[in-house]
């Protein structure tokens, strides 16, 4: 008679490492005792001065004023949104940069997002717009985190690839999100986090200044496009985007995000004609690479 065989066998001490990341456990419990609610106290703390809206300096203030009502979708009114004064505060310090490093430097001092706390990296994107594309997905996860890049996970090399079919990498095309700070186990930024990021990611793109933007996965579409749509029934058509008041629309094409994907490797056909679409775009703005 043979041996039953094992019914799960060991994992090594990598595998259990990745498990226990995929799992949302990322944290190492020390030997020394530790009292949690000390700690959960001290965090909540942290999170309730970290939402209340940072003091903008005078001149930011005059800028929000100016800037404000030309925020990008879907909000002008930033009091009465969700995130409300934390966003005006957002839209005050974001207007003030000038170059992608100044908003970068803004970013950092920015602490007005609870998500800042938990996250490890700002992840605030990476590329050049030489080619005139940029892309936007949703939020930082795992990877991203630790490294402090977009897209540099499983997903990331799911969107390499895409990229990759219509002639573009990442010295050609911008990549960013729409949160710039990894939401902890990977859950979706809520609404009043997405609100706060999206004066940054308004005034992100109004700095790459791309001819044609990829907003990859719902969140993406909805903040930018400023629609409560779902993505199945805005990807595959033309829209546009218009970063802030008196700057050009810029055309945008929802897709399905790589992380979909991955679990539904059917909609690639349809993923293959969006970006199609966009290789046509490019072309037909004179910036395809190919
Ligand atoms: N998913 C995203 O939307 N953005 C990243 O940077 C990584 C995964």
């Amino acid at each position: 008679m043979t041996e039953p065989p094992a019914a799960f066998a060991p994992l090594d001490d990598i595998a259990l490492l990745r498990w226990y990341d995929v799992a949302g456990v990322d944290e190492c419990i020390g030997e020394a005792p530790v009292d949690r609610f000390a700690a959960d106290a001290a965090r909540a703390e942290r999170r309730a001065r970290a939402a209340a809206p940072p003091p903008a300096p005078k001149a930011a203030q005059k800028a929000a004023q100016k800037a404000a009502p030309a925020a990008s979708p879907p909000a002008s009114d930033t009091s009465a949104a969700p995130g409300g004064s934390a966003r005006a505060g957002a839209a005050a310090v974001a207007a003030e940069a000038v170059t992608l490093d100044q908003l970068r430097a803004a970013l950092e001092g920015f602490d007005g997002c609870p998500l800042k706390v938990t996250a490890t990296h700002l992840v605030f994107g990476e590329g050049a717009a030489a080619g005139g594309l940029m892309v936007v997905g949703e939020a930082p996860g795992a990877d991203e985190d630790r490294q402090g890049r977009p897209f540099c996970g499983v997903s990331g090399r799911l969107l390499d690839d895409m990229l990759a079919s219509i002639g573009y990498d990442r010295s050609t095309a911008y990549i960013t999100n729409v949160v710039p700070w990894r939401p902890p186990g990977n859950r979706k930024p809520t609404p009043a986090e997405v609100a706060v990021c999206a004066p940054f990611v308004a005034r992100h793109v109004a700095l790459v200044a791309p001819r044609v933007l990829l907003l990859v996965g719902g969140l993406a579409a909805a903040t930018l496009l400023g629609t409560s749509a779902g993505i199945t029934r805005l990807r595959g058509q033309w829209h546009s985007h218009r970063p802030e008041a008196g700057a050009a629309e810029i055309p945008a094409m929802p897709t399905f995000h790589p992380a979909y994907l991955l679990r539904n490797p059917d909609a690639k056909r349809l993923v293959w004609r969006d970006l199609l679409a966009v290789r046509q775009a490019l072309a037909d703005a004179g910036n395809g690479t190919g």
